[in-house]
């Protein structure tokens, strides 16, 4: 991989520690270069027109997309240099393309218990009972109890955006990567997710938040 060396992350407490990453496809620059930290603590609102490349910059925080080049630290490890897989269950992700990822017949309880195995569209595996209540709980943080038995294929888009929220949430991951997470949410639907979103955020055991 161009431009990947050996260097070692400037503080082990940042979360995110990209040094001049950039993302290229097609002969173009996607994103970049940037040098951006998280830090434990920190919520992060990324903001930016249509194409400016904010799925990019988070799909590389949530270790879902390789640098084309400069560094990029996730939890200390460096991106080509460690199992990705390791990383990714460190962080939770909310996005299109997680959820374009779900199989139709998945049931809303096996979805969200699944989480912490990193499982998709699987029958459910030696699930314990605390992973069981731990999903109960947040169905009913996010509002969702009532979707609980619902397959996904049936949700409606505010639905499955609560949803797949909870399933990033199951883990307890060190960051929290939303990507528009309100995307198809009418305007009731939007006022619960900001009003959660806000707690969550006030909340000093919660993630990192990137939205
Ligand atoms: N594989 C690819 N090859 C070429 N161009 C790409 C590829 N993937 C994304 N792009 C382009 O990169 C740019 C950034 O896309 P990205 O999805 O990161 O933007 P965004 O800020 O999330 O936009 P939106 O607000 O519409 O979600 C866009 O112009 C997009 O068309
Ligand atoms: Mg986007």
């Amino acid at each position: 991989m161009e431009g990947v060396n050996d260097v070692t992350p400037t503080d082990q407490d940042w979360l995110v520690d990209f040094r001049g990453v950039e993302l290229r496809r097609g002969g173009k620059t996607l994103v970049g270069p940037v040098d951006w930290q998280v830090e434990l603590d920190e919520r992060w609102v990324i903001i930016g027109p249509n194409g400016a490349g904010k799925t990019s910059l988070v799909r590389m925080a949530a270790a879902e997309e390789f640098p084309s080049k400069g560094t990029a630290f996730l939890m200390g490890e460096q991106i080509g240099k460690t199992d990705m897989r390791d990383l990714r269950a460190l962080i939770g992700i909310s996005s299109a393309a997680v959820q374009s990822r779900i199989p139709e017949n998945e049931r809303v309880d096996d979805l969200v218990v699944s989480a912490g195995y990193a499982v998709l569209g699987r029958w459910r595996e030696e699930y314990q009972d605390m992973d069981f209540s731990r999903a109960d709980e947040i169905l009913a943080q996010v509002g969702a109890t009532h979707l609980k038995e619902r397959t996904w294929g049936t949700l409606s888009e505010g639905e499955k955006k609560r949803v797949v929220l909870a399933r990033a949430l199951m883990t307890n991951p060190e960051l929290l990567i939303l990507d528009e997470p309100s995307a198809g949410m009418d305007l009731g639907g939007r006022e619960d997710l900001v009003g959660y979103l806000g707690d969550l955020a006030m909340d000093p055991d919660a993630p990192a938040i990137v939205m």
